[in-house]
């Protein structure tokens, strides 16, 4: 449903790897409703050509940028300027890796060198691009920043291992430069706490077949979809959302709000007959 809801704004989306992404998913979304849009990733991710896909259909330009080199976001801000012929109304930070799960380091035996570049490139980087763009005064004001994360920086989700301690530092940054931006452009930063969704970054969370499941069972409206996702990102990027800034933003079809469900309970019942 295309009403135009981004017409005349310009956006950087950060973090489409493919067509299950959520960034993937955002990029057609904005583009749907009459954005403009530049396309990021890090030249390793580039290499895989999939994002090509994606340029063509929205008609945007690849900049190759990996979030945790400074030259690189200063290029890609700049590069982005140039080719909007202005400033910038919407980012969409879309990223997450961690290096102890994907080699299958538990919890409490992390290491702490992987653990440094884990929280650079989950949490730490929505610094990065903020303060990169504060610099440059690169973003319009009542501009839009969100950023994704996951309700495990608030419960317990043990196989989530330090990615959990990443989204609460990102859900922290989106706050505190929140405020700042805000006094000073009326720039809005904002975080995003999706459901699990099926795609690369998720499916490498040990157990996530089963997560997903139990996810889906707990919440009233179901899991909410990377499309249903996509929208709601769209909404935040538009002039309908001016006054929300600063909020880590549930969009989870309800679980983070439910003890236990009847499903669930009915579920373990069963499995003791
Ligand atoms: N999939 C889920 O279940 C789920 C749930 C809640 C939140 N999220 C969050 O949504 C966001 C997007 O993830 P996704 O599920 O679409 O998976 P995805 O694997 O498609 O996206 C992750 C992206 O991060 C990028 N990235 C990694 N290192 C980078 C670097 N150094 N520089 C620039 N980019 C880099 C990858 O190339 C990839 O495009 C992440 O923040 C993730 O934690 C995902």
């Amino acid at each position: 449903m295309a009403n135009n809801l981004l017409q005349g704004k310009r956006g950087i989306i950060f973090g489409a790897l493919d067509e299950k992404s959520i960034a993937w998913k955002t990029a057609l979304k904005c583009h749907e409703q009459g954005a403009q849009l530049v396309l990021t990733n890090a030249p390793v991710a580039l290499r895989m050509g999939e994002i090509n896909k994606l340029a063509e259909a929205v008609n945007a330009p690849v900049i190759p940028a990996d979030v945790t080199n400074m030259d690189d976001l200063k290029n890609l801000f700049e590069q982005a300027q140039a080719h909007f012929g202005g400033k910038i109304d919407f980012v969409l930070h879309s990223i997450g890796m961690s290096l102890n799960v994907r080699k299958g380091k538990h919890y409490t035996e992390i290491n702490y060198e992987w653990n440094q570049k884990s929280l650079d490139i989950s949490a730490m980087s929505l610094h990065r691009v903020l303060r990169t763009a504060w610099d440059m005064d690169a973003i319009s004001e009542w501009g839009s920043v969100v950023a994704l994360s996951y309700i495990a920086a608030q419960r317990v989700f043990p196989d989530y291992n330090e990615m959990a301690d990443a989204k609460a530092l990102l859900e922290s940054v989106a706050r505190s430069f929140g405020y700042h931006y805000g006094v000073r452009n009326k720039v809005r930063v904002n975080t995003i706490s999706q459901s699990p969704t099926r795609t690369t970054a998720g499916s490498g969370v040990k157990g996530f077949d089963g997560f997903i499941d139990y996810a889906e069972k707990m919440s009233p409206l179901g899991n909410a979809s990377a499309d249903d996702c996509a929208n709601y990102c769209a909404f935040m990027f538009s002039d309908m959302s001016r006054y929300i800034t600063m909020q880590n933003l549930f969009h989870d079809g309800g679980f983070s709000f439910v003890g236990v469900s009847e499903a669930v309970v009915k579920t373990i019942e069963e499995g003791q007959q």
